[in-house]
């Protein structure tokens, strides 16, 4: 083992030859979703980071919202991918990697690793996920791609690129699809994707699939819909906290609520508290008192006009290569690359 992934307090899980994963020790996780709900809950405007939507339970909600009537944007992008099959060869070298930050459930990289195999004999593949999800679905790839290996980083996006950044000296196309960047606020996806230029080597792709603005009743739809899905993957986090952080949220005292703010660009969503109530979570030392009507931030996802997103991977020092949409221009995928000489 080398000492970088020991000293980023990796531990590595060797399954076989085709498959490994690194996971920071579980001591840490677990302390920073515990200062981080301290952190954001114990303000006066309340939050909870909407990547702590994922635990099991919410990964598989997620899943359902991804197949549901209203929920537009994954069945897009799957449209999008698949016109793009013929196209992206010619980005794809002999010895590129694919890397995929918050690959899931791993839908899309199917039709990725498509494209790689027709290219490589042999195709390396790098998720870094949150979710332990990530092993399940790496075992179903290497079911149906038998030449492919996985190392599978189940970190955070931040640390998944660290890891990648001190990994070695091949090529790397790393794609972050699904409109995942939307989760940030403008100034802190800015940053990241700072951190996303500063984690690729010159030459290195970047493909990006984001939201696009669109009417209002399309998009409250796509995150209320009529299922009640959304609703119970937005409270879902509340019994995470209680699992997790031991926490005493009584789910019937909370509501789902999201709006589109047409200003900001963006779908918001909260948990509202339905009574005067107090929430105890010990392993966050925290005592909450919330108002009848008082909302909690759970999650912002940005909608962008194609303008913007050549604007934000400029800003970042990334030159665009090329950019594909559908027929109605519901959703947008950027390829981008970092320049060889900057
Ligand atoms: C996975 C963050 C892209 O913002 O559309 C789906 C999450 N939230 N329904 C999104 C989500 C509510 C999703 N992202």
């Amino acid at each position: 083992m080398s000492t970088v992934q020991e000293n980023l307090n990796y531990k590595q899980y060797v399954v076989d030859s085709n498959l490994r994963y690194f996971k920071p020790h579980a001591t840490a996780v677990e302390a920073t979703f515990a200062q981080e709900i301290s952190a954001s809950l114990g303000r006066s405007k309340k939050s909870i980071s909407p990547k702590f939507f994922y635990d099991k339970r919410g990964s598989e909600l997620f899943e359902k919202i991804c197949l549901l009537p209203e929920y537009y944007p994954t069945r897009t992008e799957v449209s999008i991918l698949e016109r793009m099959r013929d196209d992206l060869p010619g980005y794809i070298g002999d010895d590129t990697r694919l890397v995929e930050l918050g690959s899931g459930a791993s839908v899309k990289t199917r039709l990725l690793l498509d494209v790689f195999s027709k290219v490589q004999d042999s195709t390396e593949y790098i998720p870094i996920d949150i979710s332990e999800i990530l092993a399940e679905s790496s075992e179903l790839l290497l079911r149906d791609y038998l030449t492919l290996s996985i190392t599978g980083i189940i970190d955070s996006y931040e640390g998944g690129l660290e890891f990648l950044k001190q990994y070695d000296s091949r090529q790397n196309l790393i794609i972050f699809l699904g409109s995942s960047f939307g989760n940030f606020s403008p100034v802190y996806g800015h940053l990241f994707l700072q951190k996303m230029r500063s984690a690729m080597k010159p030459g290195d792709l970047f493909l990006i699939g984001l939201d696009l603005i669109k009417e209002r009743d399309v998009l409250e739809s796509a995150y209320d819909d009529s299922q009640g899905v959304t609703a119970q993957f937005n409270l879902n986090v509340l019994s995470r906290i209680n699992a997790e952080l031991g926490a005493d949220f009584d789910l019937g005292n909370f509501e789902h609520h999201s709006a589109y703010d047409a200003a900001n660009q963006r779908m918001e969503m909260h948990v509202r508290s339905l009574a005067d109530q107090s929430v105890v979570i010990p392993k966050s030392g925290l005592r909450l008192e919330l108002q009848k009507g008082e909302m909690i931030h759970t999650e912002y996802s940005h909608k962008y006009a194609l303008p913007q997103i050549a604007g934000l991977l400029r800003d970042a020092g990334l030159e665009i290569v090329r950019t594909w949409t559908d027929e109605k221009e519901l959703f947008s995928l950027t390829l981008a690359r970092r320049p060889v000489r900057t």
